[in-house]
């Protein structure tokens, strides 16, 4: 019963109900790899295995080195990140009501993190530690590629989740992990695959960009080579998933992704924004899943 262990905003629990329903029905007899090419917290990936318990190989990928580091350290080495990580939720758990002594730890692990110079469980350690303890569990970094996100105001979060961690451990034996751009993904897919494709979102609104996950910009021209891509896995036989955002929540006359997945099927789907959400308090919004 593995679950994601990372907080990550664009988190998919809320679409799973809708993405079950655009699963291929093909897969229900025949064998497949399933691949999440913009993995973050792996949340479609977690609930797929529950869906799917016999899927033999799976793949995930995503660009933040940092981020699938954790992922290998948890495959190989999830003892020691233990270890580690129950020591720290000890020393942390002991500041409770001293907000500077708390926060003097946080940022020390901060600056550790940030100077690249620890073993590779030590860095994915401290990769989870920020993640639990930070603002909000935003992943955001600086031109400098220095992750910048300031204390979070948790009494008491949970640091280290040894059951799952294990969990989780066991999973990943089956499954290759790459740190890269998504096309790279192709290239370790052998027979039919089925691609989970949930690319950083287009803003909403240019006050609404939340582009910060790592360096690089996922802007218009990246959606426009991620639908090229897209069209090739079409062509090779594979089938996929793609989530993004609604531009026609805040701008009903903006065709843009209707435009560019004009040969595909595209569904509007409810769901409930987390970190990322300001654009529009008022009323649901709505989310594309597109699908081939
Ligand atoms: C919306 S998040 C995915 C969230 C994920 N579905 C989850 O359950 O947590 C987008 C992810 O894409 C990654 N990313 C950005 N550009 C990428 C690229 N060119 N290739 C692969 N991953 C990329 C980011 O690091 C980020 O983790």
């Amino acid at each position: 019963m593995a679950k994601p262990f990372l907080k990550w905003a664009g988190g998919k629990t809320q679409l799973l109900d809708s993405i079950e329903q655009n699963i291929p029905t093909e897969f229900e007899h025949q064998e497949f790899t399933y691949v999440e090419a913009f993995a973050g917290s792996s949340a479609v990936f977690f609930w797929m295995l529950k869906k799917y318990p016999t899927l033999k190989k799976a793949i995930l990928n995503d660009i933040n080195i940092d981020l699938i580091n954790c992922y290998k350290t948890i495959k190989t080495n999830v003892d020691e990140l233990i270890q580690i990580l129950s020591t720290w939720q000890n020393e942390y758990y002991q500041f409770e009501d001293s907000l500077d002594e708390k926060k003097e730890y946080y940022y020390a692990k901060r600056q550790l993190f940030n100077a690249h110079n620890s073993n590779q469980t030590t860095q994915s350690a401290l990769f989870i530690f920020l993640n639990r303890t930070c603002f909000n569990g935003l992943y955001r970094v600086n031109k400098k590629n220095e992750f910048n996100v300031p204390i979070g105001s948790y009494k008491k979060p949970q640091i280290c989740n040894q059951e799952n961690l294990l969990n989780v451990s066991k999973i990943l034996q089956n499954v290759e992990l790459l740190s890269g751009d998504y096309q790279q993904t192709l290239e370790h897919v052998h027979g039919k695959a089925f691609f989970y494709l949930d690319p950083p979102y287009k803003p909403l609104s240019e006050t609404s960009s939340f582009t910060s996950y790592a360096k690089g910009d996922f802007n218009d021209a990246e959606q426009i080579r991620l639908k090229e891509f897209v069209h090739k896995l079409d062509q090779l036989g594979h089938k996929w998933i793609l989530s993004n955002s609604d531009v026609k929540n805040t701008n009903p006359e903006n065709n843009f992704f209707d435009d560019l997945y004009q040969a595909f099927n595209i569904t509007r789907v409810f769901a409930k924004r987390s970190i990322n959400s300001n654009a529009n308090k008022r009323g649901q919004l709505t989310e594309l899943l597109i699908t081939n």
